[in-house]
């Protein structure tokens, strides 16, 4: 298929060492379980630039090796651009929300920002998917747990078609 038909996803935390390349290497696998790869273009960005470059944090590769996964992204700071670029950017938590929001120029861009513990269906009491980075083994393993269940409802959704 065609880049431009492609539906483009971006998940964005603060360091893109956390949370948000797990969220790309678990959504990714997601769609290919599911037969849905062709449709989409998954990628993942942090607002700040501290570790640009870098794999994801050995704990979070550690525990999604646990589960199957590979999470072998390289850090990269997200870009205003990346507003135009992706039809739906996914933040952890109401810190990312805010500062993102800061950058957008429209209503259009900033209706493109959802929290991504919106679609953890099995979860509904979780308010955001919490900074692992300070934490320890469960606190990356929550981590995933949430990611799993927000990326596969949101498959679920994104096949049904329509507005998330
Ligand atoms: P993430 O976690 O936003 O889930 O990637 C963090 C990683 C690094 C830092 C903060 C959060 N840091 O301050 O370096």
């Amino acid at each position: 298929m065609e880049d431009r038909k492609r539906t483009k996803l971006l998940f964005v935390c603060l360091g893109n060492i956390c949370r948000s390349p797990a969220a790309e290497g678990v959504m990714k696998q997601v769609l290919l379980n599911k037969g849905m790869s062709d449709l989409f273009e998954v990628d993942s960005a942090g607002i700040g630039g501290w570790h640009v470059g870098e794999l994801p944090d050995s704990r979070m590769r550690k525990c999604g090796a646990a589960r199957g996964y590979n999470f072998n992204s390289r850090a990269r700071q997200f870009d205003t651009d990346d507003f135009r670029k992706f039809d739906y950017i996914f933040v952890m938590d109401n810190d990312n929300k805010n500062m993102l929001s800061q950058k957008t120029n429209n209503e259009r861009e900033l209706a493109k920002v959802k929290m991504l513990v919106d679609y953890a269906a099995s979860h509904p009491k979780a308010k955001l998917i919490p900074d692992p980075y300070y934490g320890d083994e469960k606190d990356f393993d929550y981590a995933l747990d949430l990611i799993e269940d927000a990326t596969n409802t949101l498959a679920d959704r994104l096949a049904k078609g329509g507005e998330l």
